[in-house]
This record gives C-alpha cells, structure tokens and sequence, in this order.
C-alpha cells in the first residue's frame, strides 16, 4: 500500500486521488467536531467554503432540521447556532439533524477528500477506528492535513502520523517523505499528545481565546470508533462503528 501524508493544502491540490483512499484530517477543532456531531447522531454534515455558502445551502430549511454551524478566526459565526466546539455538538442538539458547517481550514480540506474513491474523517478522538477504516479498503493511502491558514499545522501532522503508524504496523507500506515526516512526529508525540497543548500555535490561541475546554477533548485519543464518511458530493455521513486497530505490534514504541 502506498501511503501519503500532504502535510499543507497546497501539498493537497495537485494530488490525483482517483484510486485512492483519502482521511482528512483537522484535529483543532473541525474534524474532532464531526466526529463528536456523528457520534450525537447527526444525520450529515455538509461542509461548504463560507458563510454565505452556509446561509444559501440553509435557507428556507427549517430550523428544526438544519443547523448552520462553523467559525471564523476561532470565534463562532454571528447568527449561526453553534461554533466548532466539539462540546457543543450534543444529541439535544444535532441529533436527526444536518448540520452545514463552515470552518477556517477543515471544511476546505474535508471538500478536497471528495475527489478520492473514498474518504473518511479522523482526529485524535477516533484515530484507531480511522486506521482500521483504511485497512478494510486495501487501497492506497493519502491523509489530508487541514493545515493552519495553509500552513504547516503540528497536530494534524502528528495525527496523520499515528495513522501511519498504525496501517504500517499492520501491512506493507511504501511511503512517500511527508509519511515519513509525519510518521516520525507521531511517533514522538504518541505518548505525550497533552504537550501538543503548548507546542501547537493553534492549540495555544484557541486556549488564549477561551477554547481551552476544547482542546482538552480535541486531545483526547481514541475515545470513539465513529468513522464519518465523504461521499463523492463531499456530504458527511456517520459511518458504521469500527474496532480501533492498536499499536500492539509495537511499531510505535519503535
Ligand atoms: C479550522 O477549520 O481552521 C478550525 O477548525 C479552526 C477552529 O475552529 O479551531
């Protein structure tokens, strides 16, 4: 299996994915979001690029069964009824509903997955059950990193990497330098992903604006087997529980 990590959007935009088995990947905060909304029992999510996107998609839905959720600079969208707080997303509140989410870097990337023959979401919360989800398609590999305002973001590269970890573990693997790269960063912060609360820029700034609740949660590893699914529109669907593969073969202690 060949595996990629495109460590930025920009690594992302000239990528073929046809064949291929794409995970995106925006630990703080949007796909740890999607992840918790599927796990309340949302009906879909349909990321799209802006809020005004976001407001079209929404009008004339009724309120009962759409929520119009997202964020901008971290701060939630004035009018919107919920931010991209992974705590928010609630059964009360998005359960047998579709949520239109708009966020900074993740729903661009979420968009991006799209084009692969299949895709799916992960985060730290379901990053096991994500590992797992790749080794049941068999097909070759790349993880999509939202990235931070089309930079290099930390987290998600660590994320990609324990991805990596986990599929190398488990089967052949040829991988590209940004698997590689982002490999070596899961394996150094494996054991120690509460330092990402300071090492990351984002995770520092989120907890500065008062978001540190939800990079606690964001942290949080493997707390769910909820793989949300990209359909060729790019619609979110939660996908059916799988068993989270483990490290036990040792390859992270490596
Ligand atoms: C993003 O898409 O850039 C984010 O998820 C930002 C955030 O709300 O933490």
């Amino acid at each position: 299996m060949r595996v990629h990590v495109a460590l930025t959007p920009a690594d992302a935009s000239g990528l073929a994915l046809d064949g291929w088995a794409a995970v995106v990947v925006d630990v703080l905060r949007a796909t740890s979001t999607v992840v918790a909304a599927c796990v309340a029992g949302c009906l879909r999510v349909i990321p799209v690029s802006d809020p005004e996107a976001a407001r079209e998609r929404a009008d004339g839905g009724p309120a009962s069964e759409l929520v119009l959720a997202g964020e901008r600079g971290g701060q939630p969208i004035p009018g919107f009824a919920l931010g991209n707080s992974p705590l928010e997303f609630t059964a009360a509140r998005v359960g047998g509903r579709t949520i239109v989410l708009t966020t900074t870097n993740g729903t661009a990337a979420m968009l991006a997955a799209r084009s692969a023959s299949v895709a799916a979401v992960a985060a730290f919360s379901n990053v096991g059950a994500a590992a797992a989800w790749t080794l049941a398609h068999g097909r070759d590999l790349v993880v999509l990193c939202s990235g931070d305002d089309g930079a290099f973001s930390l987290e998600d590269t660590v994320c990609a990497g324990l991805i990596v970890s986990l599929v190398t573990a488990a089967t052949r693997t040829e991988l590209s330098d940004g698997a590689v790269a982002a490999l070596a960063l899961g394996r150094y912060y494996d054991a120690r992903l509460e330092d990402l609360r300071q090492a990351s820029r984002w995770a520092r700034r989120l907890s500065r604006m008062g978001h540190g609740a939800d990079v606690d949660a964001c942290l949080r590893r493997d707390v769910t087997s909820m793989v949300p699914i990209v359909d060729g529109r790019g619609v979110i669907v939660p996908g059916p529980a799988i068993p989270a593969v483990t490290p036990a073969s040792g390859d992270l202690a490596r």
